[in-house]
């Protein structure tokens, strides 16, 4: 494969940010220029340095004035639940019941599954999303689907089928058994293969009888390496029928607890209501807790307080996604804008060099995958997401007033959507037109 140089303002995080003038969090280059072959970052740095590294073989590509950032990453999202976005006027429960459990029973069949990872994956591009934890329906062929594709992209995808045996219709729920052995066999099938990861993911407690848990559990025990992904304490009609459900587990963490689901690979979706001592088992077992901003509101399950979860004294690890379906955009960017007023009205802010940092090198390592991607250093996949600020005349008019990379960042998440982003790189492969 070619050598390509992509010449761009540069922006990767070394570090959480403290604040908005936390210089030393990021690495800013303004003639910069990322060096990349074989879907590898070879050298990112000034573009006068590379250029004369890259050689005169070296496609350029020229993307200034843009900038250059990480693809983002979403920690938490449900591929079937694309034609759900936008269910008017119910909670989580019966949200679940009248729209998604519907909208999931049609993919039993693999060709509506196909269609939908298709315009799923071409819906991350050109959000400029390039890697996702992503929840697939109950049907082995639903993961089957969203893998394959994933795998034609070479995107590092992180998904799993849902497990879930009780509570809902019965064209989609599976038995204790079937789903250790339909997990087993997509787990041998793709976990490891490309950029691909499996998740184990029984869907949360209320459609998890005790005997699926324990298949959970045996899964967890047989694939310590491999993620788990569950809901936790997202609505208040949800944490009373789970604890109505496990009698004998003193709160909702309780249950997964009991199941051996804790521990450094178990992202948790929500966590909106947790008390001290589940939040202190999260922390204690090095999980994740996973704001989804949009779909908290949405649903109206309530206000996830980041940043006391992050300076408590036994801070969360914590992830931001779309939770696409329940969320209502697929764009990290307004995900973090609606996040950013969730803490508001909390009465803190989060600073926007924070904000990018959680949705690239944040979230890489959340999911413990900040070995491969969330910055641009050398040895890291090429994921990309090349943003223009001024892509449309609101925003232009105000990057007139924005004097710092601060002010830039700012005004990109609060005004900024899939028409911000003017490119995505998948393992440097341009991929905003699709494939
Ligand atoms: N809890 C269990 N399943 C779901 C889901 O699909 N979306 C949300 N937001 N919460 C859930
Ligand atoms: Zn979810």
């Amino acid at each position: 494969m070619a050598k390509i140089l992509i010449r761009a303002r540069l922006l990767t995080f070394l570090r959480e940010p403290q604040a908005a003038h936390d210089h030393s969090s990021y690495r800013y280059e303004e003639d910069g220029a990322v060096l990349v072959e074989e879907g590898i970052i070879r050298a990112a740095g000034s573009h006068s340095d590379l250029a004369a590294k890259a050689g005169p073989d070296a496609k350029t590509i020229d993307h200034r004035p843009h900038l250059l950032l990480p693809g983002f990453i979403d920690a938490h999202a449900h591929f079937p639940q694309m034609q759900v976005i936008a269910s008017y006027g119910a909670e989580l429960l019966d949200w679940l019941n009248n729209y998604t459990f519907p909208a999931e029973s049609a993919f039993e069949d693999e060709a509506h599954a196909r269609r939908i990872a298709r315009a799923f994956l071409d819906e991350m591009a050109r959000h400029g999303t390039t890697t996702s934890a992503v929840y697939c329906s109950v049907h082995p062929q639903s993961a089957d689907a969203l893998f394959s594709e994933a795998e034609e992209r070479g995107m590092c995808i992180i998904a799993g089928k849902v497990m879930m045996d009780r509570n809902a219709p019965s064209a989609l729920t599976d038995t204790a058994q079937s789903s250790y052995d339909d997990t087993k066999a997509l787990i041998a099938k793709w976990h490891g293969r490309g950029r691909l990861h499996y998740a184990i993911t029984p869907r949360f407690a209320i459609t998890s009888s005790p005997e699926q848990m324990e298949m959970a559990k045996a899964l967890v025990a047989e694939h310590p390496d491999l993620h788990m992904q569950t809901h936790l304490s997202e609505n208040h009609a949800e944490i009373a029928f789970s604890c109505e459900l496990y009698p004998d587990c003193a709160d909702y963490t309780a249950i997964y607890e009991k199941y051996g689901l804790l521990g450094p690979k178990s992202l948790f979706g929500h966590c909106i209501h947790l008390s001290e001592r589940e939040a202190d088992a999260l922390s204690d077992s090095g999980s994740v807790a996973v704001f989804c901003p949009t779909s908290n509101l949405f649903l109206g399950s309530g206000l996830f307080d980041y940043l006391r979860y992050r300076r408590r004294e036994k801070p969360l690890r914590i992830a931001a996604a779309t939770d696409t379906g329940g969320g209502t955009n697929y764009s990290m960017l307004r995900t973090m804008d609606e996040g950013y007023k969730v803490i508001a009205l909390q009465g803190e802010k989060l600073n926007p060099l924070a904000s990018f940092w959680q949705i690239t090198r944040g979230n890489a390592e959340a999911l413990s995958l900040a070995r491969r991607i969330g910055t641009l250093e050398p040895g890291k996949d090429a994921d990309l997401v090349v943003l223009n600020s001024s892509a449309t005349p609101a925003m232009r008019l105000r990057m007139e007033r924005a004097k710092t990379l601060a002010e830039e960042l700012f005004l990109l998440q609060t005004l900024g959507d899939d028409r911000a982003v003017v490119e995505t790189y998948v393992a440097g492969n341009a991929m905003k037109g699709g494939v």
